[in-house]
């Protein structure tokens, strides 16, 4: 039976969790519009993250930091509409949930109540903690992320691999647990040594999802527009591109504008 076929019982965190026990890989990528959402839950995603890239790969902007809540809630509630079967879990943006675990709390009610999203994700460990326990109270699925976390940029000032130093890998390791202990379903762990994504791996009962992390992880997450080869200027020694899409659809439009301009489209049949 192929690996990817589709069936139609949704997705739950449960679902995830029994995964990892089963040592079956998570396949998770994200998607910010109803088109991809019903093209990447039919070809059998498991995971589906409302990313707060969608602010550099939707918006053009440089970093993750200028989306807002009501442009992430528009993203997300497109998705949802294209699908049966993935989970789909939705990046709280800058601002909504950092130093006020009240307003956070707002946030990911507003996420979930007005996109009917099944989850959020937010970054960080120790100093989001309070926020993590207080959406998890209300009800809501909550995903950490630690590592590279980009909200961060301004702090650290560059996207180069982190947790490499000691003291900041045992930090990550801290950070993971009281996420677990809090009661988070999963964690994304990005661009940080393989080895030490291995190890989080085996020490957290919740699975772990890696972006440039390693193989030794519970599953694989890619940003859709990067791994289709639609971004071409962003390329990590962990990004694998499954298609030149920018290439062809520049031709594609060429084309078009080639059969326009010598009168070779609409021809008799495609007109009425
Ligand atoms: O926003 C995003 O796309 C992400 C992934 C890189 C994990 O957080």
């Amino acid at each position: 039976m192929s690996p990817n076929r589709f069936t139609p019982s949704k997705i739950t965190t449960h679902v995830l969790q029994e995964m990892k026990l089963r040592g079956e890989k998570i396949a998770m990528l994200t998607a910010y519009d109803f088109s991809f959402a019903t093209l990447l839950d039919e070809a059998g995603i498991e995971v589906i993250l409302v990313g707060d890239s969608a602010s550099n790969v939707m918006a053009g902007h440089r970093t993750t930091l200028p989306i807002t809540l009501n442009e992430m809630i528009y993203h997300a509630s497109s998705v949802v509409r294209g699908i049966n079967r993935a989970l789909v879990v939705v990046d709280m943006p800058f601002g909504t949930y950092q130093g006020n675990s009240k307003e956070a709390l707002n946030s990911a009610i507003r996420i979930m109540k007005e996109s009917g999203a099944d989850a959020v994700k937010l970054e960080g460990g120790r100093e989001v903690i309070e926020s993590v326990d207080r959406i998890l109270s209300a009800g809501i699925p909550v995903m950490g992320h630690l590592g590279l976390t980009p909200q961060s940029i301004h702090k650290f000032g560059t996207y180069v691999v982190r947790a490499k130093e000691e003291h900041e890998a045992n930090k990550l390791i801290e950070d993971a647990h009281l996420l677990e202990e809090a009661g988070c379903f999963a964690i994304v762990l990005e661009k940080i040594p393989a080895a030490l994504a291995a190890r989080v791996a085996i020490e957290l009962k919740i699975p772990i999802i890696g972006i440039g992390a390693g193989g030794k992880v519970d599953g694989q997450v890619l940003v859709l527009h990067d791994m289709l080869g639609i971004t071409t200027k962003f390329s990590p020694r962990f990004l694998r591109r499954y298609h030149n899409l920018s290439e062809e659809i520049k031709g594609s439009v060429s084309a078009y504008i080639t059969d326009i301009k010598s009168l070779d489209f609409p021809n008799e049949r495609e007109q009425y």
